[in-house]
């Protein structure tokens, strides 16, 4: 994003978010740490300055704003301060996200590999052709067939069904994106299987170890790749 402003500032900006905790804390850490302003966001106030005072601790350069992803208001009310702040944005980590509880089922890592249908699973795949009214058609189609108790006839994923769909959709947007706006780096990153609250513990890496692989991808240089997709830091097959 890139807009007018009588002073804008010389140093890169960062802005991540669900950045209060797990892998999006860590990924504002080594951001900052690498000479970033950072913009933290959390949809919690008290849980995200609390977030922001701790990284400060280590000198790094991070102010706070609320963002809840899913409130249209909130983002506006954000895009207006980095607008009115920075004059710019250069980087952005879309991290935040809810994985559903469903006790008793092994957290998949794999999420966007498995979205069901073939069919829909070569719809998502062909980026030259889906269009974001398409996208929107599949997710009310996932909407309706849930709602119907109808996601295994339909060829759906029966588990985190609705947080592996959501993972798949907008891999897809992000290509749509990059393909839209060739001027950009638009690029979809899986830290890897992490120890957070979404994966109650149970994961293999640090949020240290998998926030490295995201920042990797959002410190791509100009002229790096686009429309891609990075599983562990390294370029990998959407499907
Ligand atoms: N952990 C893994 O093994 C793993 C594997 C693959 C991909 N990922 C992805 O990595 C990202 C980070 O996950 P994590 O493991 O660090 O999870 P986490 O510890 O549960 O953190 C999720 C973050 O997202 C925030 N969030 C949730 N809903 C939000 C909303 N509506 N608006 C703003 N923020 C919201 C949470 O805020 P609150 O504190 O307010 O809830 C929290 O800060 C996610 O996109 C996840 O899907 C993780």
């Amino acid at each position: 994003m890139e807009a007018a402003t009588s002073n804008p500032s010389s140093k890169r900006i960062a802005l991540v978010t669900g950045g209060n905790k797990g892998v999006g804390l860590e990924t504002c850490r080594q951001l900052a740490s690498k000479g970033l302003k950072v913009v933290l966001t959390a949809r919690n106030e008290a849980r995200g300055l609390e977030a922001v005072e701790g990284v400060r601790r280590s000198g790094a350069d991070v102010v706070f704003h609320q963002l809840d992803v899913i409130d249209p208001d909130s983002v506006a009310r954000l895009a207006d301060f980095v607008r009115d702040q920075f004059g710019k944005l250069d980087i952005l980590v879309n991290n935040a996200a809810v994985g559903g509880v469903e006790y008793g089922q092994e957290f998949d890592t794999n999420e966007e590999k498995h979205i069901g249908s073939e069919e829909v699973r070569q719809e998502l795949n062909d980026v030259d052709n889906l269009t974001e009214g398409r996208l929107d058609e599949l997710l009310e189609k996932f909407m309706k067939d849930f709602e119907a108790g109808a996601l295994e006839p339909h060829g759906w994923p029966t588990k985190f069904s609705a947080y592996k769909v959501a993972k798949a959709a907008m891999n897809a947007y992000s290509r749509i994106l990059a393909r839209r706006h060739p001027e950009l780096r638009v690029n979809c990153a899986h830290p890897g299987f992490v120890k957070t609250d979404m994966s109650m513990g149970s994961g293999v890496l640090t949020p240290e170890e998998g926030a490295r692989n995201l920042v990797k991808v959002a410190l791509l240089p100009d002229g790096g790749p686009t429309g891609a997709y990075f599983a562990m830091g390294e370029e990998a097959p959407f499907v």
